[in-house]
């Protein structure tokens, strides 16, 4: 306890420097409070504005996928590569050490896979999210899909939760058979979840108009990567969106399905944080790879 007397004269008072405040590089996420933007400052490069995520959650839906079916041997190498990682409460319990210190986006809807209809989801509690010291949590958004109203509906609950507890959402645009991944589609789901109050979107990337989805979505974008691509195509499509206005990828199949694994996360990374052109990114991938 400090004590009351003889104490030195407080006199370093700055008279003349103003006191700058500090702003989240990121669109639309600066009038949050303290707590929300420390986990987005996690999840967020400082100096790029950018995040590399690394999602392994594909098993919540499509059960042992190829390059998930041990993840304790294929995921756990690639984490000191990763900004953030993406998963399931199982995947986090069973094979992330706690010791790697990686922000955690938290899968916190579930409910269907694909031997049935997608996107039929509930939540987690907010307190088990808590409890896991989630970083952000994930939250699928069916919009155009027949579980449309009930998703929205699991936004707006996951949102409202994580305003009371400083924990922002990611709001993730569904996949499915009858949804078109074209920049009318994509603009229109990504601004439903962020009017719904989203703090950062997932989406897909799409080669027409993808500039228009980022523009008109007023959070910070981040692009799935779908199915494998070859290793130059999938980091072409990375330059393409950061390019085009996305604040970062949260890839999982092109990069634990590529054939080096941590040589494509690096390369991954030397796009989204340098904006180092694909070919040179390739090259170095392919040197990588050995
Ligand atoms: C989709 O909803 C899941 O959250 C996956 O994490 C997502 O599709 C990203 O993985 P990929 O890059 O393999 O598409």
């Amino acid at each position: 306890m400090p004590e009351a007397d003889n104490n030195l004269d407080a006199k370093n008072y700055g008279i003349g420097i103003p006191q700058v405040p500090e702003t989240m590089l990121m669109k639309g996420l600066n009038e949050l409070d303290w707590g929300m933007k420390d986990r987005l400052a996690r999840i967020f490069n400082r100096m790029s504005g950018h995040t590399v995520m690394l999602a392994f959650d594909h098993g919540y839906i499509m059960g042992p996928t190829s390059g998930l079916e041990r993840m304790d041997l294929t995921i756990v190498p690639l984490i000191p590569y990763a900004d953030c990682l993406m998963c399931t409460r199982g995947a986090l319990r069973q094979i992330v050490p706690p010791t790697c210190n990686k922000p955690i986006s938290l899968r916190a809807s579930a409910g269907s896979t694909i031997l049935t209809e997608l996107n039929d989801e509930c939540l987690l509690s907010m307190e088990e999210c808590l409890r896991l010291n989630a970083s952000m949590v994930a939250v699928m958004v069916a919009i155009g899909s027949r579980f449309e109203a009930l998703t929205v509906r699991n936004l707006t609950t996951m949102v409202d939760q994580g305003s009371r507890y400083n924990v922002p959402v990611l709001g993730v645009t569904a996949v499915g058979k009858e949804l078109v991944r074209d920049a009318r589609y994509l603009s229109l789901a990504t601004r439903v979840c962020a009017e719904n109050g989203a703090h950062v979107i997932k989406t897909y990337y799409c080669e027409s108009g993808f500039e228009k989805v980022t523009a008109a979505c007023p959070v910070p974008i981040v692009i799935a990567g779908g199915k494998k691509l070859p290793e130059r195509e999938a980091l072409q499509m990375a330059y393409e969106a950061i390019d085009q206005g996305a604040a970062g990828v949260d890839m999982g199949r092109n990069v634990f399905q590529a054939d080096c694994p941590t040589a494509m996360l690096q390369a991954v990374r030397r796009v989204v944080h340098d904006g180092e052109r694909p070919e040179k990114a390739y090259e170095m991938y392919r040197q990588m790879r050995g």
